[in-house]
Parts: C-alpha cells; structure tokens; sequence
C-alpha cells in the first residue's frame, strides 16, 4: 500500500480498532499520531510502533472537546508540516441495551458527543487543513449498524446513521479539492466495546453468532487493513463510499 512518510492522524487509537489501525499505518512507513482520551493507551501503541522502527507520536485528545481537536491537528502540522490523512475511529458504544422508550438521556448525549459530535469536529478541522494543503484522505469509522437497523441502541444506531450521512455529503462538497472520504462498517468486531456488549447478558456472544455467516467475529486487524487502502493512493478514485467488512452479516 502506498502509504510510506503519510502523516496519520488516528483518534481513539489507543485500543482495538484504532490501536491496529495505527500499528499497520507503523508497518507501511506512514508517521502516525496515535490519539486518544487515554494517554497511557495511546503511548502503549506509540512505543509498539516505535519498536517496529516506525515513526509515532502520542497525544490526548478528547474528540468531543473542539479545542482538543484544533490543538491536536495544530501540534501535528507544527511537527510534520501537514495532515495527509485523518482516520476518525475514536467511539463509545453506550452503557445500556434499552428499547427507545427506555433509552436514557445520558446514553443519548454521552454516544452523540462523542461519536457523531465529535467525527464532525475532527472532519472540519482535518478539512480546514487539508484544503490549505491542496490535498487529503479520510476514514470515518462508521459499523454496520449506520447501513441496517439494530435494536436497543438508539443513540448508537443515530450516531453511526449520521458518520455515515456526514461522509457521503462531504465527500461530494470536496472532490475537486482533492480530498477524498470514505468509511468502513464494520460488523461484530472483539475489542474493549464488544466486550462491553457481550458482557450484558451470558451467552450473548453465541447468540450473536449465530446471525454471521461466517461464524465468527471479526478482528481488530481485519478493519485496519481496509482503512488503510481507503485511506491510501491504491483506492485514488473512492469517495464517498462504504465499506462493510461484517463477514457477511448484512446479507
Ligand atoms: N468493535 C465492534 O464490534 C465495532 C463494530 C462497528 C464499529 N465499531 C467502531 O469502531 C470504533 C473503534 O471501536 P473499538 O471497537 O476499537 O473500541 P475500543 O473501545 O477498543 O476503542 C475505542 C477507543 O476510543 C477511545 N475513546 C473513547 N472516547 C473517546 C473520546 N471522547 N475521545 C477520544 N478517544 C476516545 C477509547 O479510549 C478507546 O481507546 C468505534 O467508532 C466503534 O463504534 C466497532
């Protein structure tokens, strides 16, 4: 993949999804800013990247507070001199699998800050940036649960409905800017967050199982090496675009 010295903006990378994501951006050559809520998390992954012999820098960011982000872009492009790709994955899942009329306003507020609020904050700052540089990739991560209905989890279902809404319309407003963005949706995959689904109720896992052809779930490194050929030159003329890697659970 052509990534070598792209510099690599990834939020939430401290764990699962991000974590791998950043660690396979390390393996192709890219620079990469390993960016979470979680500072010791994220400076786990930059030491991982570093012993590899890549290049990595860890900063805190909260997505869902707008001047963190503007912070965290600033102090990327001061290091590196500019932004070539912005992978939006940092996400919650919720604390409570309620049916609508039981979803709490906590649930609601805590999921929108920072799945949807805060994907919008990192794609206007990334743009603001990437339009001053005449160029720029981004991935937003979305789930499949923002292509298909998903019971009990309102807030998280909206949020993901609206990354994905966020990527196709602005995807449209900057193609002859030269920046290009898509999204991976991805299905049940094991991190820190599907644990938390699965320990709702014993057996869940198994349960959930059963509804993916291919029997199992999906790995953390399965969705970074999609996110980054989205994010990549390989994939030069994707905009706009979904990708589902749910091991054929929306079929
Ligand atoms: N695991 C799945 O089954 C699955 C499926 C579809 C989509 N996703 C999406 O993938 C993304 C990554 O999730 P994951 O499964 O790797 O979960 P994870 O819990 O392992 O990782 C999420 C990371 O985001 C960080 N984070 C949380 N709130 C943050 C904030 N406000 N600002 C910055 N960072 C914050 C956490 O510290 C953590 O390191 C999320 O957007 C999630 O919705 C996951």
């Amino acid at each position: 993949m052509k990534l070598e010295n792209k510099v690599v903006i990834i939020t939430g990378a401290g764990s699962g999804i991000g974590a791998a994501t950043a660690k396979l951006f390390g393996t192709h050559g890219a620079t990469v800013v390993v960016s979470d809520i979680n500072l010791e998390k994220a400076k786990k992954i930059v030491s991982q990247i570093k012993k590899g012999g890549g290049t990595a820098l860890a900063i805190k960011t909260d997505v869902t507070e707008f001047e963190e982000v503007e912070s965290l872009i600033v102090t990327t492009v001061k290091e590196y001199g500019r932004l070539d790709v912005m992978i939006n994955n940092a996400g919650i899942g919720g604390k409570q699998q309620l049916k609508t009329a039981d979803h709490t306003h906590d649930d609601w507020h805590t999921v929108i800050a920072v799945n949807q609020t805060g994907v919008f904050y990192c794609m206007k700052v990334a743009l603001k940036q990437m339009l001053a540089q005449g160029h720029g990739s981004m991935v937003n991560v979305a789930s499949l649960a923002g292509l298909k209905a998903s019971g009990n989890n309102l807030s998280y279902s909206a949020s993901k409905f609206a990354v994905v809404g966020m990527t196709k319309s602005a995807a449209l407003e900057y193609g002859r800017k030269n920046i290009r963005i898509n999204a991976v949706c991805p299905g049940y995959t094991q991190s820190a967050l599907l644990d938390q689904l699965l320990s709702v109720s014993p057996g869940m896992g198994d349960k959930l199982k059963r509804f993916i052809p291919m029997g199992r779930f999906g790995e953390a490194n399965e969705i970074a090496e999609a996110i980054c050929w989205l994010a990549s030159e390989n994939s030069k003329f994707i905009t706009g675009q979904t990708i589902t890697l749910d091991g054929g659970t929306s079929l």
